[in-house]
This record gives structure tokens, C-alpha cells and sequence, in this order.
């Protein structure tokens, strides 16, 4: 499986696109998730069915809280709400900038249309917090307000201010969002969002799919395994979405804490992977990719015996393009010093059959003539 990562299909992955905003969401901050799956809720309300009009609105309401965690995480569990329709002297106007820099690179990224992240950057949500002061007039207002014209407001307003009381007034639904009907949308949409918080990050997960492709060819795979290689290894860090952008971006050496903060994307990555049904394989290969074989790995200190084929691989290729290309820290390393880390320092911490595979894929790939000689 190659997965094409320069386009993506725009109709008929909008539940898929809500679904896994909303999944990443429930993991970078839980106070903005209960936000959004409430002004969900509540969008259905408005509309008595799901319908294309009411399912963009919801597209909006995940994408603006998702742009707003990702670039704000630090604040956004502070904030108590941000509100449109609240009073002025209860609205707590969102830090602007970060959004607004945030949506800028999503413009750039084509799963989402354009409409869509221009209206989520512009989105101030219904305030939703128990600290709402007047939680029943903002029901009226919801009910009545004309920003909801373009919504079948068929319900009368009474009724609907009970349900939309009802949905305030109750937890956030945090059943298990599914991916629809296609998980490889599911897979593509995760690796643009962790496009969206860390672009370096993205494009490294890129090369490390093609690294373990090229050895799962050398390695007899089932076209099974390898369609589970391709996702795992598009999706290993994905667990850094939660990180802080200054501490995946430091230059300078991490302190015990920071680095203690960095080790908790495997397990991250593997619970976000993990919201998809489907992709527990995929999930463990994510929380494992820091095992190392002679135990000296995390987050579990696993042993060899305990870590599977393809989670060797996609550490192997993952080791090999860290070293090789420049990182914040330190530049690049060249390939003959990265194969002697590889071969004396690392060699009881991998596994020593896929480093000599890879070694021979590397050097076929500079003994290949390139396109312009
Ligand atoms: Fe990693």
C-alpha cells in the first residue's frame, strides 16, 4: 500500500473528517472535546436530522475547537468559554493569533475545504461551561438566534430550549468514534493533522513509510502485513499532536522533564490510533515503536521476544531517518556514520537482520542513477 498523501477525497468523508477531529480532540484537551461534542449535540437538535447543512456545521464547531487546541494547548484548558452568543461581560474572546496561524496552515492542507476552515478560524463557540451564568437564556438564544437561519428550526422554540438544556446540562457522549466506512481516509486525515501541529514531524513519518515499505519487500510480507505496516508507520508519532510546539522544536539539549514529557507519545499515539476501530495492530505497533530489544526502550522496557516483526521494522527506519537528517539538536548525520551507530552502539537494541537489509537498500538507492544523470 502506497498511501497518496497529496490529495484527499472532499465529499463523502465528512462524518469520517468530524469523527476523527473529535477522537484527536478527546486527547489534547478534554475541556474543549466536552465543548464540541455539546455544540454537536446541539446542531442536531437545531436541525431534527442530520442533514449535509447541519453535518458542516458540525465539520466547523470540530475543526475550529481542534485548530484552537492545537495551537493554544497550553491555554485552552484555562479558558472557562469563548462565547458568541453570551453576554458581553461573560464572553472570553479567543487568543485570535494562534488561530488564526493555525487555520493559515490549514488552508493549506486539502482534506478540509476551504469554506469549512475559513468559517471554523471565525467560529466563536456557544459557551458550554457549568460556569455559564445564565445557561437557559442561552437556550433561547440558540433557539431563536438568526445565525441559525440556514438550519430547518422546525421545532418550537420551547421544546427546543428544553433539549438543548437537556444536552447542556448532561455529559459529553465519549462513546468510541468510529471512522465511517474507509480507515486508510481515517489514517491520512491523522497524518494532516499532525501535519497541521508539527510539519517536520509529518514529513519524517512520510520517509519512515517509505524505509519500512521498501523493507517489507525484502521481508516476505503478507499484503496484510504490509497494508498494517503502511498505516503504523504513517501514524508512529502521531502521539506528538499533544506535545508543545517550543518543546518538539527545542534546539538545545532536554531537560529530565522535558524528556519525560517527549516518551509520552507512544502511549498517546497508540491510544489516539486506537480510537479507530479496526487498527488495534496499527495502535500497538504506535505505542510500541520506542521498544528496544534488549530492554532498554519505552514506555513498557519491553524484551525482543515481545516485540513483533513489524514494530522492528518501522524502529529500525525510524532510527535510521532520525539520524540521517537534521533535527533542531544536531545536523544530519552521513549514512557510513549512521550504519556504525547502528552496527556498535545500537546493534543489541535492534534487530540486526533488518539493519543489514536496510543497509542494502540504501546503498542500491545511491548506486541507482537518479532521474537527471
Ligand atoms: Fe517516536
Amino acid at each position: 500500500m502506497v498511501f497518496e498523501t497529496t490529495a484527499f477525497p472532499d465529499d463523502g468523508h465528512r462524518q469520517a473528517r468530524i469523527r476523527i477531529c473529535m477522537a484527536v480532540l478527546r486527547q489534547v484537551s478534554p475541556h474543549r472535546f466536552s465543548i464540541a461534542a455539546r455544540a454537536i449535540a446541539i446542531t442536531r437538535v437545531l436541525a431534527g436530522k442530520p442533514d449535509n447543512s447541519s453535518e458542516i456545521y458540525n465539520e466547523i464547531i470540530a475543526l475550529h475547537h481542534l485548530l484552537a487546541a492545537l495551537g493554544i494547548r497550553n491555554h485552552c484548558d484555562e479558558m472557562r468559554h469563548d462565547s458568541r452568543f453570551g453576554t458581553p461581560h461573560a464572553a472570553t474572546p479567543l487568543p485570535r493569533h494562534s488561530l488564526e496561524i493555525m487555520a493559515d496552515k490549514a488552508l493549506t492542507h486539502p482534506p478540509f475545504s476551504s469554506e469549512v476552515i475559513v468559517a471554523a478560524r471565525d467560529l466563536m463557540a456557544v459557551p458550554t461551561s457549568e460556569g455559564c451564568p445564565d445557561i437557559s437564556a442561552l437556550a433561547n438564544e440558540i433557539a431563536t438566534n438568526q445565525d441559525f437561519d440556514f438550519i430547518d428550526k422546525s421545532w418550537p422554540s420551547s421544546s427546543m430550549a428544553s433539549k438543548i438544556f437537556a444536552i447542556l446540562s448532561s455529559p459529553p457522549d465519549t462513546r468510541t468514534i468510529d471512522h465511517g466506512d474507509d480507515p486508510d481516509a481515517a489514517v491520512i486525515l491523522l497524518w494532516y493533522i499532525l501535519r497541521l501541529k508539527s510539519p517536520h514531524t509529518a514529513v519524517h513519518c512520510q520517509r519512515v513509510t517509505r524505509l519500512a515499505m521498501a523493507l517489507s519487500a525484502e521481508g516476505g510480507l503478507t499484503t496484510g502485513q504490509r497494508d498494517t505496516l503502511a498505516r503504523a508507520a504513517l501514524l508512529h508519532d502521531v502521539g506528538k499532536i499533544t506535545l508543545p510546539e517550543a518543546l518538539l522544536s527545542k534546539a538545545g539539549n532536554l531537560t529530565f522533564e522535558e524528556r519525560e514529557e517527549l516518551r509520552t507519545h507512544a502511549d498517546t499515539g497508540r491510544s489516539i490510533v486506537k480510537c479507530i476501530p479496526g487498527l488495534c495492530e496499527e495502535a500497538e505497533i504506535v505505542g510500541r515503536h520506542h521498544e528496544k530489544c534488549d530492554g532498554s526502550g519505552y514506555p513498557q522496557g519491553l524484551g525482543c521476544k515481545d516485540i513483533d516483526l513489524l514494530t522492528r521494522i518501522v524502529t529500525v527506519a525510524d532510527v535510521y531517518d532520525a539520524l540521517s537528517h537534521a533535527r533542531p539538536y544536531r545536523a544530519a548525520l552521513p549514512d557510513a556514520s549512521v550504519f556504525n551507530i547502528l552496527n556498535t552502539e545500537m546493534a543489541d537494541q535492534l534487530d540486526s537482520s533488518i539493519v543489514a537489509a536496510l543497509r542494502e537498500i540504501v546503498v542500491s538507492d545511491h548506486a541507482a542513477p537518479s532521474a537527471s544523470d
